[in-house]
C-alpha cells in the first residue's frame, strides 16, 4: 500500500511509519522540515495546496497528524497556534484529496478522546458517549481542547469526498517505550516517587498499547464499512497505581490538585493529561470484531516497562502490522 502521513513525524508518525515502512509498505511522511529518514519525505506548509497534493493521487490511505504540540501551557497564542493547525492543515488535506485525479480510498483523520466528557459515571463509546463541553466543573482548559477537538472533526465534515472514506480516530493516549512520549512522562512520575493518586486518584485514564494502535489503524485501513468516530482505546481504562506496580514503585507520593497546578506551570504544561477522566472504550472496534493484544493496563504496563528499561537499538521493530 501507498500510505501517506501528514505530520507524521512525532510520536505517532513514528509508530506508525516505522510499522509501515517495516511491513514493507510505501510511506511517505508530509513535513515543514524534511530530514533523512527510513521512509520518503515530502516537504508541506500544512496550509496551501502545493506540490506535495501530488502524493495523495493513488494513494490507498492518508493519515493526516498535523498539528501544533499541546504539551504547553494554554496562553493566548498557544490556543490560537493549536486550533489553526489542525483547521488549517486538515483544510489542505481535504483540498488536496478534492483536488486528486485518484482520491486515496481512505482519509483516517487524527481526531482525540479528549472530546468526550470528563465522567466517572459510565464509559464514553461513540453511541452513548457525551460530547464534553457542557461539564459544570470543567476548567477552562478542558473546554478549549474538546473546542479544538470539535472545530477539528467539522474541518473533515466541510468537505465531502464522495470516492474516499472518512474516518475520525478519537485516539487515547498512545502508549509506547519511546523517549519524551507520553508513556515516558507518565513514567517519570513514577521513577521520581510522584504518580501517586492526583486530586482524589478517581480518574480513569484512557490509553492504547502502540501495537494495537499500528493494528487498529491497519484494520481501518482494510475494513471499507467503517467510517466516522471511532475510538482507539483499550477496553479498560486504568488508574495510576498499576503503572506503579508494574515499574517495581508501590508507593507514589499523592498530590492535590493545587501541587500539579503549580508543577504543571513550572513545567509549562497543564494538567488536564493527569486530572480529566477520560473513561473512553472502543465500542466501534469491538463490534467489528477486532481483538486487542493488550486490552488490559497492567499486562500492557508491564511490557511497556521491560521494553523502556532495554535499549532502543535491541527493541526496533515495536510495532508490526
Ligand atoms: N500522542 C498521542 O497519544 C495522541 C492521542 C490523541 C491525539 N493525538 C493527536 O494526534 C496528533 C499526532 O500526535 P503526536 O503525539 O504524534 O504529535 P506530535 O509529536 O506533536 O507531532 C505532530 C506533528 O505535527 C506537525 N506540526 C507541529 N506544529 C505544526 C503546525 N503549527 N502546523 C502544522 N503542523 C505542525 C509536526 O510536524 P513537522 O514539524 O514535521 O511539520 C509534528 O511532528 C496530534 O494532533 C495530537 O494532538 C495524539
Amino acid at each position: 500500500m501507498k500510505l501517506i502521513l501528514p505530520g507524521g513525524t512525532g510520536q505517532v508518525g513514528t509508530i506508525l511509519a516505522r510499522a509501515f515502512h517495516a511491513a514493507g509498505h510505501e510511506v511517505v511522511v508530509l513535513t515543514r522540515n524534511p530530514t533523512a529518514a527510513p521512509w520518503r519525505t515530502a516537504r508541506w506548509d500544512a496550509q496551501t495546496l502545493d506540490a506535495w497534493a501530488t502524493e495523495l493521487d493513488g494513494a490507498d490511505a492518508v493519515i493526516n497528524l498535523a498539528g501544533r504540540s499541546v504539551n504547553c501551557r494554554y496562553t493566548a497564542d498557544n490556543r490560537r497556534a493549536i486550533l489553526d493547525s489542525r483547521v488549517q492543515s486538515t483544510r489542505a488535506v481535504a483540498a488536496a484529496i478534492a483536488d486528486a485525479r485518484r482520491p486515496p480510498r481512505v482519509w483516517l483523520q487524527m481526531s482525540t478522546a479528549t472530546i468526550y466528557a470528563h465522567r466517572y459515571d459510565a464509559p464514553n463509546d461513540e453511541a452513548t458517549g457525551l460530547i464534553g463541553g457542557a461539564e459544570p466543573d470543567a476548567p477552562d482548559t478542558w473546554r478549549f481542547s474538546i473546542d479544538v477537538a470539535r472545530a477539528w472533526e467539522a474541518a473533515v465534515a466541510e468537505q465531502a469526498t464522495p470516492q474516499t472514506r472518512k474516518v475520525l480516530l478519537r485516539a487515547a493516549m498512545v502508549m509506547s517505550p519511546d523517549r519524551a512520549g507520553i508513556f515516558d512522562t507518565l513514567l517519570r512520575l513514577v521513577r521520581f516517587g510522584l504518580g501517586g493518586s492526583a486530586a482524589g486518584g478517581r480518574q480513569f485514564v484512557s490509553w492504547i498499547h502502540h501495537a494495537d494502535f499500528v493494528r487498529a489503524v491497519l484494520w481501518l485501513i482494510t475494513h471499507q464499512d467503517l467510517e466516522g468516530p471511532v475510538n482507539l482505546a483499550a477496553p479498560h481504562p486504568h488508574f495510576m497505581r498499576a503503572l506503579r506496580v508494574a515499574w517495581g514503585a508501590p508507593l507514589g507520593l499523592p498530590a492535590t490538585a493545587w501541587m500539579l497546578e503549580l508543577g504543571a506551570s513550572v513545567i509549562r504544561t497543564e494538567t488536564e493529561l493527569v486530572l480529566k477522566s477520560r473513561r473512553v472504550v472502543p465500542g466501534r472496534l469491538l463490534d467489528s470484531n477486532f481483538a486487542f493484544a493488550f486490552p488490559e493496563w497492567p499486562s500492557a504496563a508491564r511490557e511497556l516497562c521491560d521494553a523502556w528499561r532495554r535499549p532502543s537499538s535491541s527493541r526496533a521493530p515495536l510495532s508490526t502490522v
